[in-house]
């Protein structure tokens, strides 16, 4: 089977890769440098060139406070960049999987989102994100929706990352204790992918996120607490640290076991981590 996957160069997009390679997939990996999916023309004819049996779409602008002020960017990638996808795998009946985000949703509800929950998303980036949703859905019904939060994966910047580092040089740390969510690996997600396409699930909207829930606090308190980080952890509200973008307070989603429990993804990260750094 072949897979053509965007964002290849991505942190999801670099695990999605190494799965589906190790599974037999024959992979064609795209990324900005090969194909821009803001071009609608280089997208078409990529598509058809590469007969792909299904498309991955990781490639996304993916800066949640720069996206504020450059909405026009976030838009063309997230929106425009999805449907000519979308449009392109449509005219060749090729499936799509779209990775989306927690934050089309406003985060006012109090038990775990389902995918068929209101989509509201606060901020620019959500909202080209649901663009991107939209989009999938108008041109192409073969099409798993994928909505995913907190992903955090061993190639890329990401929250365990820079709690490390700052848990490493500092004395005392403030995180933020009122918005709760749940933590992805991208181990995790590409499985749950991989899961999606092989067990030929019905297409729809999916949220393969970490199960369980914390907030960026508890989820900071259990990285110290397994790398043995000694540093004076203090929750802080998020008016603390005000942000150009608005976040969900509350991003719990219902994963209907696509992922597995947070803190054991968490485990499996920090102890593949030393050898991928030292590699
Ligand atoms: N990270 C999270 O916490 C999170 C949470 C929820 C959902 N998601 C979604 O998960 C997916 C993967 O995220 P990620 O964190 O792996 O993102 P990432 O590391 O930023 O990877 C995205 C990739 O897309 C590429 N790209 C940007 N514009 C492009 C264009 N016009 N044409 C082709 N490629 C382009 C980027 O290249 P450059 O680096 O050169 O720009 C990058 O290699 C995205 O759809 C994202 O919206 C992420």
């Amino acid at each position: 089977m072949k897979v053509l996957l965007t964002g290849a160069n991505g942190m999801l997009g670099r695990d999605m890769t190494k799965l589906f390679q190790q599974k037999g997939f024959e992979v064609t990996l795209t990324d900005i440098y090969n194909l821009d999916i803001t071009d609608k023309n280089a997208v078409i004819s990529k598509i058809s060139e590469d007969k792909p049996d299904i498309v991955i779409h990781c490639a996304a602008y993916t800066n949640v406070d720069g996206a504020q002020a450059d909405k026009e960017t976030a838009f063309l990638v997230n929106g425009a960049g999805t449907e000519n996808l979308a449009i392109a795998t449509a005219q060749k009946a090729i499936p799509i999987v779209y990775i989306s985000t927690d934050y089309v949703f406003d985060g006012t509800k109090n038990s775990p989102y389902v995918p068929d929950d209101k989509v509201a998303p606060i901020n620019v980036y959500g909202d080209s994100k649901l663009a991107g949703e939209v989009a999938v859905k108008k041109h192409n019904n073969k099409h798993y929706i994928c909505r995913t939060s907190w992903l955090y994966g061993h190639q890329g910047k990401n929250f365990v990352e820079t709690m490390i580092q700052l848990g490493t040089t500092r004395d005392e740390l403030k995180v933020v204790a009122d918005q709760v969510g749940c933590p992805t690996w991208t181990v995790d997600l590409a499985k749950a992918v991989l899961h999606l396409i092989e067990s030929k699930m019905p297409y729809g909207i999916f949220h393969t996120c970490g199960a369980g829930n914390t907030s960026w606090y508890g989820f900071a308190k259990k990285i110290f607490e397994l790398e043995k980080i000694n540093v004076n952890l203090l929750p802080c509200n998020t008016e603390d640290f005000p942000r150009p973008a608005n976040r969900p307070r509350y991003s719990i989603m219902d994963n209907e076991n696509l992922c597995q429990d947070w803190e054991k993804a968490l485990e499996g990260y920090l102890s593949l981590r030393k050898e991928v750094i030292t590699k």
